[in-house]
Parts: C-alpha cells; structure tokens; sequence
C-alpha cells in the first residue's frame, strides 16, 4: 500500500498554556476521505489549525507526518507549499482585494512560478465551469459582502485550484452548516481521487447525507476516542454526542499521585 498521506501520532497542542489536544492518533491514506466529528470544544478546529501551523498553538508532544515528511515544527507557508491544504472555518472579509489576485497569489506560492495573468485566467474559467460557478464570482472582493454559502464556494474554488494532497476543511457549527455542508461535501465527492486526501471536520450528525466518508473519527476532550466506517456517523445521529459523552466520559482531570 502506498504511504499515508497524513500520519498523527501521540499529538499534543496546547494554546495560551492549556493543553487541547491529549494524544491524537490518525492515518488518513491516499484517496480516502475521513470525516472527524465531535461535540463543540472538543478540539476539532484546534486540530485543524494545528496541523496548519498556526502560530498560536503549541506542539507539546508527538508528531505530524505529511507523506512521511515530519512537518511537525514546518511554518504554515511551507506546509501549504508542500500540499496541505486548510478551508478556514470563518474566511476572512478583504475588502478591496480582488479573488483573482488572492487565488494568483496563493497558486504561483503553492506552484512556486509566476503564471501569467491571462494564463491564470483561464485556468480559473475552466475551474469555474467545472464546478457550475459563475465567471463573475471570481471577479469580485474576496468575501465582501459574501454570503455564508459564497464563502465556501470560494472555499472549493481555492481547492480546485490549488490541487493539494491533503485538505483539511473545517465546518462551521453555526446556522449555515447544512448549506455550507452540502456545497463542500458535493465538491468533496467531485475532486475525490488516488493523489488527494481529506479531512472533513463537522460537527453535524447527519454527514452522511451528502458525504461519504471512508472512515469517520469521533473527538472527544482532544482525543479520538472511536474510528470506525460510515455507520459510526449513522449511529451518532441516532444516539447523540451525549451517548459519546457517556460512554467515553470527558478524560478525567489529571490526578495526582498518592503513596500506596
Ligand atoms: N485560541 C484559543 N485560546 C484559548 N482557548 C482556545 C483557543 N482555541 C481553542 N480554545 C479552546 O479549546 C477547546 C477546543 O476548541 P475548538 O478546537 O474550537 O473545538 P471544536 O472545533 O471541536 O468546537 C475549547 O475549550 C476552546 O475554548
Ligand atoms: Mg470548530
């Protein structure tokens, strides 16, 4: 079998001080896709920005293997350059900087080359067209004034283009998830394939709806505490997170030793 895409092992982040994660272990292999669910604060976006290299989070154990490259300690930048991929769960608003020069930059970084404008453009025209988007879309300010369902369109539109090995999208909790849910998952399902892996973080239960994961893994407390196929996230919806909670209970403070 070819080696994994992604390989977590043992890892642990803290931010501000406060360790999050508590020992996450993962394979995800080429062309599979996983989807991680859990209750809010479990982790899962702090996981996310973890294995982007976001500054703010502290690797305190453990480490992040991107196809066999220990990326553990790797800036951000690099990490995307290499292939990794992060949809952020709240895009920001840049007013006044056009997509088309937001998505140049990011693909000539990604590519390490200068595409010409028009080159660029037609490049983004066909993805456009791939994923029934229209020509104006790319046209205007990145995310100004852009509904919660735009947001993700340019989400997948970033995706498409930039072509990486490892895509981590992060879902949001809040009200426009079923939307935002079906627009990612349905483009997750179209770029699917042998070169790309996916991480597709949700919180809501009813995933299977529009996505079909390979595997699916439950977090609890900043741990993965369950993986299984499909049929784990059919059994969330019908029990809960509460029945997670239950039968995995939050981990237990940490206690201190005492002399037998
Ligand atoms: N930047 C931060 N500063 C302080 N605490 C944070 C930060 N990011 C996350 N946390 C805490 O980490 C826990 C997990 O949050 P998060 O990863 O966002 O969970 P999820 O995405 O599963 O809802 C929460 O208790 C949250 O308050
Ligand atoms: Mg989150």
């Amino acid at each position: 079998m070819s080696k994994p895409i992604l390989v977590l092992e043992n890892l642990h982040a803290a931010v501000e001080g406060t360790e999050i994660l508590r020992g996450v272990n993962l394979e995800l292999p080429p062309g599979e896709v996983h989807a991680l669910m859990g209750p809010n604060g479990s982790g899962k976006s702090t996981l996310a920005n973890v294995l982007m290299g976001h500054p703010a989070y502290e690797v305190t154990a453990g480490r992040i293997l991107f196809k066999g490259e220990d990326v553990t300690e790797l800036e951000a930048d690099r990490r995307s350059r290499l292939g990794m991929f992060l949809a952020f769960q709240y895009p920001v608003e840049v007013p006044g900087v056009s997509m088309l020069n937001f998505l140049r930059q990011s693909l000539n970084a990604r590519r390490d080359q200068d595409l010409k404008p028009r080159e660029f453009r037609t490049l983004v025209d066909g993805k456009l067209k791939l994923l029934g988007m229209d020509k104006a879309f790319a046209r205007r300010n990145l995310n100004e004034g852009f509904s919660g369902g735009e947001k993700k369109r340019n989400e997948v539109l970033q995706l498409a283009l930039l072509e990486p090995e490892l895509a981590i999208l992060d879902e949001t909790d809040s009200g426009l998830d079923i939307d935002a849910l079906r627009i990612v998952s349905e483009s997750v399902n179209s770029m699917r394939g042998p070169g790309i892996g996916f991480l597709v973080i949700t919180h809501y239960m009813r995933i299977l709806d529009y996505l079909e994961p390979d595997v699916v893994h439950i977090m609890l407390g900043g741990r993965i505490v369950k993986s299984g196929g499909p049929e784990l996230a059919g059994e969330l919806e019908a029990k809960g997170y509460d029945s997670v909670r239950k039968q995995y209970g939050e981990p237990a403070p940490q206690e201190e030793a005492t002399a037998p």
